[in-house]
């Protein structure tokens, strides 16, 4: 395992538990070509793969005509402007205004550990676990040097990506694309799959086949957004959730992103990922380095399943830096749905007092604290509490709060300035605009220009003078509109095109900060729901605010979506009041539980209100999650039936890693006259290892379990769920 150099071929092979990844230098050019990513193998002698004597026909070929080769050879890191026409992962302005790239290799070094990523988050690893690769290309004309950065983690078959690019010459230059990865190879008849929606409505499954052309996923809004994710894969035609191979691409970024996957005349694939290059023009001046993002890539020839545990193993062992990370998180009661922006410092203790009762763990309080916000359309900015409502000040409220015996928590929304507000009416140049244009609204507010150290400084100093006044041990950081005008009133005009990049950068110190400084916070990050639901996001909180959608029945679209790519212990989930306020459904209280158990668990409804009949199952749900919740955050997850696909059934499995325990939760979402029980065969168990099922009195080999399956009755009526707990068996 690791990353072995062989010199007389001139090949780098990076192997993994059990993957590949083989990289060649050819030509006395030194092209740093792309030979095999894939099931692990044992030799490394493969530059035949690169067909370096086999340049096409494209039309003409003679001795001089490096074009066809050009354009069909696979590359690691793809440059523009010199006749590779597909989707390139670098280009330049340059003073002269050209714009091609072309790198050699040069040199190269291996080494135990991983490197930080300034300013941006990535995976780490220490020297046991992980191995890093950097290859020093070099561009002469330019006078640019391109460090291709590979870190393998030897547990997980995984190698995660960025470059570093240095301009190294006299001349200023422009980057006007700087992409994270690349990946070159010949089609096999692949699908490729990725997660859409909308507000409410993030991450539903798209699998669709690759042809001709390309196929983009991107974002323009500032952040990922509701609308695409940055992740696919690309999964062989018959693969399924247990079988064939199957590569997943996912960007640690919280920005604007493109991804995708291009085939072209020869059969060949090429997936790229990185930062979207519209709107990106970052100035190089000598000396100066530009740092791209991490792209993981993983592969699976275990199916779609092996790659989201690959995904998992990856994210909760090497991403997540919380003090949570490996901890039950607690059960907290949001006021959002329960009471808007309606509340004072008695209703906010009424709610906890019975949240307490139930067995709940903290209070979390939600908008609507400062300055004047009674509604959507003020305030942001002034992070003053506002002391009509909350009677008695912030410490006066968290202390009553703990004295219930819970946690307490807040939200915050940093990014955000309304025009009507203190801070706008003194600070209007902060918000972002472009001068002479009336910047767009959206839910009335504008966004702060935190590409400016003043900004970022102040609201960080809001922040923590809260954060110091009470007993605060939480926090939501909320972020509820896109970014557009961009237009930055420190920026001289030719680093305008920096604006989104940098914006994310102010993202990360601040948040960065928050944690340092706060190390015992719980911090959960929200954008709008899910529409920041990214890797980036998840390097500084542990966990995500999943969906504003908290209907049970769409969560498990939702959540089957993004449990494909994160751990369940991340994705933000709460069970809440019907009928839903974003669906109108009406679910039973026992299936809200089970949905929202997949997830970190909590409650946003008044409590005060519900029927008695519901406060009472409460505290059975919370006990169930005390039960189960360590080994849902840390078990394999197993998709068993996918209501997205089949319109009726929801099922998912967690095994503990030992495969001694495991849990079966399903949800029946529309019942049929006349419908027998159903057969569910489980995953992931021990085939040699009998098993006891909390539903039944016999005990069973996992084989059998796993392979002739197990029965649900049919429940009488719609969205009705269940759990089968099972436990092996000594006996
Ligand atoms: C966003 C969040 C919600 C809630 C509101 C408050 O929509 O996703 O959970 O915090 O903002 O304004």
């Amino acid at each position: 395992m690791g990353i072995t150099y062989y010199n007389q071929e001139r090949v780098l092979k990076l192997d993994t538990r059990s993957a590949s990844y083989l990289i060649g230098i050819v030509d006395e050019e030194n092209f740093v070509g792309h030979i095999y990513f894939g099931k692990k193998i044992d030799d490394f002698d493969l530059q035949y793969l690169l067909r370096i004597k086999e340049a096409p026909f494209v039309p003409s070929k003679n001795n001089g005509d490096r074009l066809s080769f050009y354009d069909s050879f696979p590359w690691e890191f793809p440059t523009h402007g010199i006749g590779d026409f597909r989707e390139a992962c670098m280009a330049v302005e340059t003073n002269l205004g050209h714009s091609a790239v072309k790198l050699g290799y040069v040199s190269h070094k291996i080494y135990k550990g991983k490197p930080k990523l300034k300013g941006l988050p990535a995976t780490f690893g220490s020297e046991e676990e992980c191995t890093t690769l950097e290859l020093l290309c070099i561009d002469d004309a330019l006078e640019f040097e391109v460090t291709l950065i590979y870190t393998v983690f030897e547990d997980i078959d995984a190698v995660v990506r960025s470059a570093l690019i240095k301009n190294a010459g006299d001349k200023v230059c422009y980057l006007t694309k700087a992409l994270s990865l690349c990946l070159d190879m010949d089609d096999k008849a692949f699908d490729m799959i990725s997660l859409h929606g909308s507000w409410g409505r993030e991450r539903h499954i798209q699998r669709q086949a690759v042809g001709y052309g390309k196929k983009v996923i991107s974002s323009l809004r500032g952040e990922p957004g509701h609308q695409d994710h940055p992740f696919f894969a690309l999964a062989g035609k018959n693969s399924t959730q247990d079988t064939g191979e199957v590569y997943g691409f996912h960007f640690v970024y919280s920005g604007n992103f493109m991804a995708g996957v291009e085939k072209n005349q020869f059969d060949n694939i090429r997936a790229i990922m990185g930062i979207n290059p519209c709107d990106f023009k970052w100035k190089m001046e000598k000396d100066s380095y530009f740092q791209t993002p991490e792209a993981v890539l993983v592969y699976s020839c275990d199916g779609i399943g092996g790659m989201t545990r690959q995904f998992h193993d990856l994210y909760r062992k090497h991403l997540i830096r919380s003090i949570y990370k490996d901890k039950k998180r607690p059960v907290l009661m949001n006021n959002w749905e329960a009471t808007y922006f309606e509340f004072d410092t008695d209703k906010l203790l009424s709610i906890a007092k019975e949240a307490a009762k139930a067995g709940m763990e903290m209070l979390v309080m939600d908008d609507g604290w400062f300055g004047n916000r009674n509604s959507d359309d003020c305030a942001l900015g002034d992070w003053t509490v506002n002391e009509k409502k909350i009677k008695g000040g912030l410490k006066y409220l968290a202390d009553e709060v703990n004295k219930l015996g819970l946690k307490f928590g807040i939200w915050f929304e940093p990014e955000m300035i309304s025009p009507d507000s203190d801070l706008y009416r003194r600070h209007p140049e902060w918000a972002i605009a472009i001068t002479g244009r009336t910047a767009g609204l959206a839910r009335n507010q504008y966004v702060l220009d935190i590409t400016r150290k003043e900004v970022r400084d102040y609201v960080y100093e809001q922040i923590s003078s809260i954060l110091k006044s009470a007993d605060i041990e939480y926090v939501k950081w909320d972020m509820n509109r896109p970014l557009c005008d961009m237009g930055s009133g420190a920026l001289p005009a030719d680093r305008q095109g920096e604006m989104y990049h940098r914006y994310v950068l102010g993202l990360y110190e601040l948040q960065e900060r928050l944690i340092n400084d706060f190390p015992y916070l719980l911090l959960e990050n929200c954008s709008g729901g899910g529409a920041r639901f990214d890797p980036g996001m998840l390097y500084y909180s542990p966990q995500i605010w999943c969906s504003d959608d908290t209907d049970a029945i769409e969560r498990l679209v939702i959540q089957e979506g993004t449990a494909m790519v994160y751990p369940l212990s991340v994705m933000g989930a709460h069970v809440s009041d019907c009928p839903n306020h974003s669906a109108g459904r009406i679910t039973p209280f026992e299936t809200r539980g089970y949905v929202a158990m997949a997830g970190t668990f909590g409650y946003e409804l008044d409590i005060t209100k519900i029927s008695e009949e519901e406060k009472q199952m409460i505290p059975e749900q919370i006990a169930l999650y005390h039960k189960y919740h360590d080994l849902i955050r840390t078990g394999d997850y197993y998709r068993i039936a996918s209501y997205s696909e089949n319109h009726a059934f929801d099922c998912w499995q967690i095994v503990s890693k030992d495969k001694g325990e495991s849990l079966i939760t399903y949800v029946q979402v529309l019942n049929r006259a006349n419908c027998r029980s159903r057969q569910i065969c489980l995953k992931g168990l021990s085939p040699d290892k009998k098993y006891k099922l909390s539903t039944s009195e016999k005990v069973y080999f996992g084989s059998t379990l796993m392979y002739a399956g197990i029965l649900i009755n049919n429940p009488w009526g719609d969205f009705k769920g269940g759990l089968i707990h099972i436990t092996e068996s000594i006996s």
